[in-house]
């Protein structure tokens, strides 16, 4: 889910570029692509601008994305506008995607959701007014063994509740940076009463030992001396070129020439 909508002119700043720093990333960026293949960067570089710029992208960022990969503009817009984690309009600083697929649902979301609201005085699909926090629904974000759960801008939180929700905006809204992951100290997302697998360390299995290779290691002298390979036998001479071979007709050879 993205704040999907291109944002009216009067927001969109004239132009953009990358600060010196992107810009050398950008470069780095674009050189793990072969020659040629270059505008495979897109998607990162999108990545880059949108941070750069306050988590959302302008379109002159799209422009000045496309004309570094030497792409028409076009192709940096199809992108943008089909992926959602790109943002054509501007987002609070706490950009909080609350997940209400089943699992969080059932599991309280609705209590989230509310928390939030209570909190910012943003509903789903609009930001606070102190420009502070944008929220937005959103579909699974893969974490529903800790449902119910958010994410706020790179990070999970789950394991939430009405309560554990609030203290998590207060703690944002106070500039603090809150513990990622699990509200309730669950390691991962283990099961919540603990462990119930893999409890002892794994044991060593020996393999079973044969009783011939048991008999040699009790008396390595007794063991049965392995036989001597047979000597490979010289290779055979190949004939001497026979006389008949000397006449294609299997007569006798000429005699030799007598030079004295
Ligand atoms: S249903 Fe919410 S993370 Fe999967």
């Amino acid at each position: 889910m993205s704040f999907g909508a291109p944002a009216p002119d009067s927001v969109q700043p004239a132009t953009f570029q990358f600060n010196p720093e992107n810009l050398s990333r950008a470069k780095e960026i674009i050189g793990k692509y072969p020659e040629g293949r270059q505008q495979s960067a897109l998607l990162p570089l999108l990545d880059l601008a949108q941070r750069q710029h306050d988590n959302w992208l302008p379109r002159a960022a799209m422009d000045y994305v496309a004309d570094l990969l030497e792409i028409p503009p076009i192709r940096a817009y199809e992108v943008a506008s089909f992926y959602t984690m790109f943002n054509k309009a501007p987002v609070g600083r706490h950009f909080i995607q609350v997940c209400t697929t089943t699992p969080c649902w059932l599991c309280g979301s609705n209590d989230v959701l509310k928390a939030i609201k209570d909190k910012t005085g943003a509903g789903a699909g609009e930001t606070s007014t102190d420009g502070a926090f944008t929220v937005v629904e959103v579909e699974c974000l893969g974490a529903c063994v800790n449902a119910p759960m958010v994410q706020i801008n790179d990070d999970y939180y789950e394991d939430l509740d009405y309560q554990r929700t609030g203290e998590l905006i207060d703690a944002l809204a106070k500039g603090e940076a809150p513990k990622i992951g699990s509200q309730i100290g669950r390691k991962g997302s283990q099961a919540l009463s603990g462990p119930t697998t893999l409890l002892e360390p794994p044991k060593v299995v020996v393999p079973k030992k044969t009783p011939a290779k048991a008999k040699a290691e009790a008396a390595p002298d007794a063991a049965p001396k392995a036989k001597p390979k047979p000597k490979p036998k010289a290779a055979a001479k190949p004939k001497a070129e026979t006389k008949a071979a000397d006449t294609d007709d299997g007569g006798e050879a000429p005699a030799a020439k007598d030079e004295g």
